[in-house]
């Protein structure tokens, strides 16, 4: 991870490269400039750099807030610059920072020594937890992606059509109970459940269980932040990457599902015949139907957020924990890079997985069923759970 003044200096950078200089600049955007452009410097050269002090930093981000709100004062919307369409800059620049907000996040939690002891702002509603059990996709034609120019990343477009076969998906994220489950079946000792890929990160990680969890005696304990608790059956299994998720599936006689399966059971409407921008309809993600926003500081019980069901019958597709799928990251047919290489392109190919519909760390502003977040298939410092699939 970075040092976290790092990541501030980034997020200040971004937003004055892309909203002061790229806006009024030539046609060849710019680069980041030097320390915090993170291909020049890597996450783990970062620790060394001679960053700025916070005050220093501070006083560097309100003296680069002032100059892009003074531009966005005198700003001439002119619907032929791309970057200014539909205000896509903008919304890019606050997802930007979004972004980087659960990076800090992951960081924090990664923190040894004393733990960071959050604010916590809201507790959960008590609902009884979800039924388990499976949902059917009845298969067909669906539209993946979206048209939309004023928020969307550019790996979310073009829209385009998929025949998706029949198939069933976990109504909830696997819970920490099945997860259990699993371990007690010896899951992590059973080479036949893993991918020779699998096998190899076993080998080397020699991991026993997800990432932050602890005995106690007979009982398996996880930390979230502060709080150290035993685990909560009920809740989605976070911090397991994406060889765990895989080993489970098999061992669950499932698999994961493709990143377009989970976009269809988030999204589709199969009674409209039309994709929804998040599973319970239009309205924005916020604490009523979705644990998102860094405001609980843990996953909640399946079935906490009984509004936020898709139109097929899952639950939490969106917020709690991001959702390993079997698909790498590339882009759609007739990708177009917009408005930088380096945001997906640079990673397109076998060596990322995608991940789907964001968790509990994740901002409302920066999630939707067409968001894809991609990873590498051994990290397990992020928010990451999943649920699996079968063909039908
Ligand atoms: C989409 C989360 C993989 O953090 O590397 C932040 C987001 N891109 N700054 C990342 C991003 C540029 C990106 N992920
Ligand atoms: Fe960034």
């Amino acid at each position: 991870m970075s040092p976290i003044i790092w990541d501030v200096g980034h997020i200040a950078h971004f937003e004055e490269l892309w909203l002061t200089q790229n806006l009024d600049g030539p046609i060849e955007f710019s680069e980041m400039p030097g320390l915090y452009n993170p291909f020049e410097h890597p996450r783990a050269t970062r620790a060394s750099l001679a960053l700025p002090t916070l005050s220093q930093m501070i006083a560097r981000l309100e003296e680069i807030r002032a100059r892009v709100l003074d531009r966005l004062d005198r700003l001439e919307w002119d619907n032929d610059n791309p970057l200014l369409e539909g205000g896509y800059v903008y919304n890019m620049v606050l997802q930007h920072e979004y972004q980087h907000n659960e990076t800090i996040l992951q960081t924090l939690q990664l923190k040894k020594g004393e733990p960071y002891s959050p604010p916590l702002s809201i507790t959960f509603p008590r609902r009884p937890i979800s039924a388990g059990g499976m949902v059917a996709f009845d298969g067909g034609r669906v539209t993946i992606g979206t048209r939309d120019r004023s928020a969307a990343y550019d790996n979310e477009r073009p829209i385009h059509e998929v025949d998706l076969r029949p198939f069933i998906i976990d109504r909830n994220p696997v819970t920490n109970g099945r997860y259990l489950d699993f371990m007690a079946d010896r899951g992590y000792q059973r080479e036949e459940l893993w991918s020779d890929a699998g096998c190899k990160w076993l080998a080397e990680s020699r991991a026993i269980a997800p990432k932050y969890w602890s005995r106690n005696g007979d009982r398996w304990m996880n930390r979230s932040m502060n709080i150290t608790r035993s685990v909560d059956a009920t809740r989605p299994v976070c911090h397991v990457c994406y060889f765990e998720a895989e080993a489970f599936a098999k061992w669950d006689a499932k698999r994961l599902p493709t990143e377009f399966e989970w976009e269809a059971a988030a999204s589709w409407d199969p009674s409209t015949q039309s994709a929804r921008r998040f599973p319970w309809g239009e309205s924005d993600p916020s604490s009523a139907n979705a644990n998102v926003d860094q405001l609980s500081f843990d996953v909640a019980p399946v079935g906490t957020y009984d509004s936020g069901i898709s139109p097929i019958g899952c639950y939490g597709m969106i917020g709690d924990v991001w959702e390993w799928t079997s698909s790498d990251f590339n882009g759609y047919p007739g990708f177009q890079s917009f408005p930088y290489k380096e945001y997906s392109e640079e990673f397109f190919g076998s060596e990322y997985k995608v991940l789907r519909g964001g968790s509990w760390a994740t901002r409302p502003g920066t999630i939707r069923s067409t968001f894809r977040n991609w990873d590498y298939p051994i990290r397990r410092q992020i928010f990451s759970g999943f649920r699996c699939a079968q063909d039908a």
